[in-house]
């Protein structure tokens, strides 16, 4: 099979490092691509499961946009609606009614939401959760999970991140994922102090396995915080529709009091969400929160399509069928090579690793060897399949899968 290249990827990357602090920053950043000359990191055309770079290579694309492509790039359900309300109004001076359509659905399909409220990022929903939270308890301390991400906002970011101070932490606890009594420990130890407690419905850290709940996890959390009156936020910005269309607690079996919304909610449209229950509605009334684009009505109609889609098509049984059927080939495939693919999480939004060297520079390899042949994996993160991603996508994935084994068999025997 041929391998790609990238010269104006290169030149592009040059000219960014210019302008550009890191020339390209966050999450799309190339430091944890290794080896980077591996990868594209321009693209300038996306259909359907497929995203092409500027060099003209073909991508079987299973980061999705890490996470909101959910039913394949130009989806021409969610971009029809999105294009028909961009031409009749979208920044206005005044709310869309569309808001409050999108309200009423989120309403009638999260199986905790009696209200709902939009912005633009998972940051900024995650944000006024915490801060309601805080109005609503009194209190100022939030526990969260150990290598759970929450977005950029200083407080929420690991400690010893380049300008995060120590104060930024101080009223901020992290846990080990899993353990109810680290969670009784810091409710003993910060005593009546304990505003919210924070977490995605499973631990879906970057470059480490993927855990789910423990069987009783979930309910020992929400025992522990309707005993002490802490504000239980479910981050579900990751797993949002994905795992399910009510709400990924319902999966879990648990009933936050707060859940936050954002990637797949529209298909890659920007728009994030938060609801809540009643018992919280009015003290969010009186947190003020707001951003210049956050009324912004084409996501919204885009929101709004791309949800009846997801029922219509009973999205997430799709994507865990085929999550699951990816996931199977690819781990067969490896065992043939005389390997061990370890595959954690949820089947259509999976972590994996190649167990057989622990320093993960063999899974990096064949994450890159699978790269430049056509099959776009990441080594660090979860990756995400959509529902375009069809069975020659996956025939073809398994292919590019099977070429790259023998790539490294041959490299590290
Ligand atoms: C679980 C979770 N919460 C919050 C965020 C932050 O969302 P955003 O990057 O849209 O601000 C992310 C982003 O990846 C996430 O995965």
């Amino acid at each position: 099979m041929d391998t790609y290249s990238y010269p104006t990827t290169s030149a592009l990357f040059q000219r960014a490092t210019k302008v550009i602090p890191c020339g390209i920053y966050g999450h799309f950043a190339p430091a944890p691509y290794v080896p980077v000359s591996a990868y594209p990191f321009f693209s300038d055309r996306a259909k359907g499961p497929r995203f092409w770079d500027v060099d003209g290579n073909e991508f079987i694309d299973y980061m999705c946009g890490y996470g909101p492509m959910v039913l394949g790039y130009a989806n021409p359900v969610v971009d029809e609606a999105y294009q028909k309300q961009l031409a009749q109004s979208d920044i206005n001076s005044l709310a869309s009614p569309l808001m409050v359509d999108l309200a009423e659905c989120l309403v009638d399909l999260n199986s905790i939401a009696d209200w709902a409220f939009f912005a633009k990022n998972g940051t900024d929903v995650v944000n006024y959760a915490v801060t309601i939270a805080r109005a609503a308890t009194g209190r100022r301390t939030v526990v969260a999970i150990s290598g759970g991400y929450h977005g950029t906002t200083p407080w929420m970011q690991a400690a010893g991140h380049h300008g995060v101070m120590e104060e930024d932490h101080a009223y901020v606890v992290r846990i080990p994922w899993n353990d109810l009594a680290a969670f009784e420990k810091a409710i003993a130890e910060r005593k009546g102090d304990i505003a919210a407690f924070l977490s995605s419905p499973y631990h879906h850290p970057i470059f480490q396995d993927n855990v789910l709940p423990a069987e009783g996890y979930w309910a020992g959390i929400q025992a522990l915080c309707r005993k002490h009156g802490i504000v239980l936020i479910s981050d579900d910005v990751r797993c949002g529709f994905r795992l399910g269309l009510h709400g990924s607690h319902e999966k879990f079996g648990f009933k936050p009091d707060l859940a936050v919304y954002c990637k797949a909610i529209a298909n890659g449209y920007p728009v994030s969400a938060l609801v809540g229950t009643d018992a919280l509605k009015t003290e969010a009334a009186k947190v003020f929160h707001t951003g210049s684009y956050w009324y912004q009505a084409a996501p919204m109609a885009a929101a709004l399509a791309c949800i009846a889609e997801m029922k219509r098509i009973d999205a997430p049984t799709l994507l865990e069928g085929i999550g699951t059927k990816l996931n199977d080939g690819l781990i067969r495939l490896a065992k043939s090579h005389g390997y061990d693919l370890r595959v954690t999480g949820n089947p259509g939004m999976a972590y994996y690793r190649l167990t057989d060297d622990p320093s993960l520079m063999l899974h990096q390899d064949w994450c890159a060897e699978c790269t430049l042949r056509g099959a776009f994996f990441t080594s660090h993160h979860n990756w995400f399949v959509s529902t375009a991603h069809t069975d020659d996508v996956l025939q073809r994935t398994w292919d590019i899968a099977d070429d790259a084994f023998k790539v490294v068999k041959a490299k590290h025997g």
